[in-house]
């Protein structure tokens, strides 16, 4: 018998459904927020507004765009967490109100679990396109930078994470800094493409074990354009494709050290991108061009906030019959 899962993710600013029978995914419906580009981030209190407004129409048009009839759902799998508070709460009731309605066992899933997972999405019956297990995952988002070890879809462990900002943060921090809006990461990506990587140098940090740390790394870059535009106010747009570019490398560098160490200590040799920042240019790049790994890497839309691997989570767990109460209350944030 196939097993149907509805999930929902409402972590941070995108609302998102999915629909996924067994391992294939049939819909995966998401509402992005444009509300918060003029503020430089995410303002929790609007993002929680918009899901209000976005929830109910994403989630019939996931049922719909399926093909599968609302009777075949067998669960719903929503994110409890982390996240932010407000727009987690708008997904979990919602969750717990289907579920209640329909009379369907509920399941929780952990965002970054779901990031990891979303490896094992199928589009179709054929595609065997997957990572085997043990598998090293290095999950970059705006929000997070890991290094997990996959010992199978419900068992992981974190072996280095970041200390301070994620790989996200940085970039999105160090765009703020040249000007650029908000998320900067894809612009500092398309800007760098024209530029020189070598031409700047910006500090490294020097972290034990795996953990990563990327603070210092956006105050050089502050402090370096406050006194080169001292003597040249245009600094930053004749320099951009340049900094941009510099920048770029320096945050690859910095994850690409400590992943290669991960790698060699552990032995594995399969190695999948996930979250965000994985479709940095540079990034998949370098990963690709490592000739002892297998390396896996999503597609876009189920790299960045997406209801398929909240639903892909939730199939797993739906086999190990490990469902969760009424009471459940989300969490903003997780040790895992
Ligand atoms: O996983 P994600 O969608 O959600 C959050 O964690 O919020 O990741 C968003 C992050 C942002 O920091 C954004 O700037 C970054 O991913 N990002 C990129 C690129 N595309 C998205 N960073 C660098 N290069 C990109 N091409």
């Amino acid at each position: 018998m196939s097993v149907v899962i509805l999930g929902i993710e409402s972590s941070c600013d995108d609302t998102s459904a999915a629909i996924i029978r067994d391992e294939v995914i049939l819909s995966n419906v998401t509402a992005n927020q444009k509300v918060h580009s003029e503020y430089g981030g995410v303002v929790p209190e609007l993002a929680s507004r918009t899901h209000q407004q976005n929830i109910i129409p994403v989630v019939a048009k996931a049922i719909k765009d399926s093909g599968i009839s609302v009777d075949d759902i067998n669960a719903v799998a929503f994110t409890r967490g982390p996240g932010l508070m407000g727009s987690l709460l708008v997904g979990t009731s919602f969750a717990k109100g289907f579920a209640l309605a329909r009379n369907l066992p509920l399941i929780e899933v952990n965002h970054l679990h779901a990031h990891v997972l979303a490896h094992f999405i199928k589009e179709n019956e054929q595609d065997t396109d997957q990572p085997s297990f043990p598998f090293l995952c290095l999950l970059v988002s705006g929000g997070n930078s890991q290094i997990i070890v996959v010992k199978n879809h419900l068992d992981m462990e974190i072996i280095g994470q970041t200390i301070d900002d994620a790989a996200g943060e940085a970039f999105d921090k160090c765009a703020k800094i040249m000007g650029l809006p908000y998320p900067g990461g894809p612009l500092i990506d398309k800007y760098a493409k024209d530029g020189d990587p070598e031409r700047f140098k910006f500090s490294k940090p020097r972290i034990k074990n795996y953990d990563y740390s990327f603070s210092g790394l956006k105050t050089s870059f502050l402090y370096f354009l406050r006194d080169e535009m001292k003597n040249d106010p245009d600094f930053i747009e004749k320099n951009k494709a340049d900094l941009c570019a510099s920048l770029q490398k320096t945050i690859v560098d910095i994850l690409m050290d400590k992943l290669v160490k991960a790698s060699k200590d552990t032995g594995i040799k399969q190695i999948a991108l996930a979250g965000g920042v994985s479709a940095n240019s540079g990034l998949r790049e370098a990963i690709k061009n490592n000739r002892n790994w297998e390396t896996f890497i999503p597609k876009f839309s189920y790299t960045t906030d997406n209801a398929a691997m909240i639903a892909i989570n939730g199939y797993y767990k739906y086999l190990k019959n490990d469902f969760i109460g009424q009471d459940a209350v989300p969490f903003a944030r997780t040790n895992f």
